[in-house]
């Protein structure tokens, strides 16, 4: 089921997720199925439990191809519950992002170029994954959403946040948000 996604300002965002304790329960199911109908339909590259309104350690990311993102290498579709991330470069590099939760709006962010992260899928079977670039990226944004922060608040050039039918008037007209 397509959910509604929650936009900055709604206190819910900035919260530090609670931890899932049980797997492959009918809820957790749902909410996987869910967040999944809602990325899809929106084309996002990612999402966060707490974007629709959850108060748990979810997340899910990855495409082949992503209209939002044309530029972008293919990302494995994961979900990722409980996540953790070790940074295994102290080196940032700045990107364009967006947020779903964030419409219309793109930034450049500084991100770690590269990580491992770990964590669970539906099952509880363990996750670990070393990742650099556009997936790095990727996976840093959407735990960001499991601590209550959204990308505006990682800006350091505010020069280079803003309009993406301006930054990037070539993009297909649903990749305003
Ligand atoms: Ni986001």
């Amino acid at each position: 089921m397509i959910r509604e996604i929650l936009k900055m300002g709604d206190p819910r965002l900035l919260q530090v997720a609670r931890k899932v304790e049980r797997f492959n329960t009918p809820e957790l199911r749902t909410l996987i199925e869910d967040m999944f109908d809602t990325m899809d339909h929106a084309n996002g590259a990612g999402l966060a439990a707490p974007q629709i309104g959850v108060d748990l350690q979810v997340v899910i990311f990855g495409f082949d191809r992503n209209p939002r993102y044309p530029d972008a290498p293919m990302v494995p579709k994961t979900v990722l519950v409980n996540p953790v991330l070790e940074m295994l470069s102290e080196e940032l590099e700045d990107g364009w992002e967006g947020c779903l939760s964030v419409p219309g709006l793109r930034g450049v962010v500084p991100r770690h170029v590269r990580l491992k992260y770990s964590g669970y899928d539906l099952m509880g079977h363990r996750i670990e994954r070393v990742a650099e670039g556009f997936h790095a990226r990727v996976v840093q944004h959407e735990c960001d959403h499991l601590q209550g922060i959204l990308y505006p608040m990682r800006i350091k050039d505010f020069s280079r946040f803003g309009f993406t039918e301006i930054l990037f008037p070539d993009l297909p007209a649903n990749s305003d948000d």
